[in-house]
């Protein structure tokens, strides 16, 4: 085992303390011993943090995102659980008052000053899963709408949370992700989003464009971030019962299921996985 350079400094430290003693010259050697104590400190304080595996996870207070916060924190995980209403997140806030390994934390992915300020205030945690989650999802009206009634409104804000704002936060986290040791960033996309196995009617217009466009957004960062062995994943959850809406769709699967199985995929995930679009089965998706 290599030793650190931190314990490398200490032992001179301690050695420079020792002869300062040996030659009675004990106002220096105090100042030493307590510098090399906070040393101490501050590097145990250091592994503390990064001691567990760390997920930061966007939208984290419904949905598959709080199903993950569950399931990863049954598996001893620190969760960085992020809300854009921290105040309204009951069950979240439930979590986290039972296990203080559960961070909860205020963002709105479209707040790009509040995405580079988490990021900075997390600077010296390593994140091993960065999982962008939160999505502007379709609602009843917005999914039927056609060419004569679309909100171009809710067009851009399509885009602003399901496309740019995980491009965002890949970019305010990347060297969080870097210094960790599974390096992944799985960003939940959608079947919407391929021009394959979405459905093939004219529906869910702006949700199946932000999909397409975060699939783009990441595939291509995919090339640029593999030489730092990151490995960035484009994940469907299956048609999962989050609202009561899709609950009564066919096949639709439970949230803690998708999760888990999602979970399974997540764990078998190798670098040559990298800018892949895939299922919660691990199947291959198509573009
Ligand atoms: N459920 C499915 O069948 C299905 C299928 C395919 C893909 N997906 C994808 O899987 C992910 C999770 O789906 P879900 O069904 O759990 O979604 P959901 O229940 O609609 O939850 C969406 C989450 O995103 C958050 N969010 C929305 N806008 C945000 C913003 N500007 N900043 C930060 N957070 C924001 C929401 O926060 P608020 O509570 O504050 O609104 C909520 O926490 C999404 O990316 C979705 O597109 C889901």
């Amino acid at each position: 085992m290599q030793a650190s350079p931190a314990f490398g400094h200490l032992i001179c430290l301690v050695g420079l303390c020792l002869i300062f003693w040996h030659h009675g010259l004990m106002n220096i050697s105090v100042p030493i011993l307590v510098a090399t104590s906070m040393m101490i400190a501050s590097a145990s304080a250091t592994k503390a943090m990064n001691d567990k595996p760390t997920v930061l996870i966007t939208g984290a207070n419904r949905g598959i995102g709080l199903e993950f916060v569950r399931q990863l924190a049954d598996r001893d995980w620190r969760i960085i659980a992020t809300a854009r209403s921290p105040d309204d997140a009951v069950e979240l806030r439930g979590l986290a008052t039972e296990n203080p390994d559960i961070l909860i934390e205020q963002l709105d992915v479209t707040d790009h000053k509040q995405v580079d300020a988490l990021a900075e205030r997390y600077k010296n945690q390593a994140i091993d899963i960065l999982l962008l989650n939160a999505a502007l999802g379709p609602t009843p009206k917005t999914a039927m709408s056609q060419l004569a009634t679309l909100d171009w409104e809710v067009g851009r804000q399509s885009i602003e949370v399901n496309a740019i704002g995980p491009m965002k936060v890949s970019q305010a986290f990347m060297e969080h992700v870097q210094a960790s040791q599974k390096k992944q960033i799985i960003a939940m996309s959608s079947d919407s989003g391929s021009f394959v196995a979405g459905s093939q009617a004219p529906i869910l217009y702006h949700y199946k464009m932000s999909k397409a466009a975060l699939n783009m957004y990441l595939h291509t960062l995919a090339f640029e971030t593999r030489k730092h062995g990151v490995t960035i994943v484009m994940l469907h959850p299956g048609i999962v019962a989050t609202n009561p809406g899709l609950s009564k769709m066919p096949g639709a699967l439970k949230t803690a299921d998708s999760v888990a199985q999602m979970l399974t995929v997540i764990d078998g995930l190798t670098p040559e996985d990298n800018g892949h679009f895939i299922d919660y089965r691990g199947e291959s998706m198509p573009w």
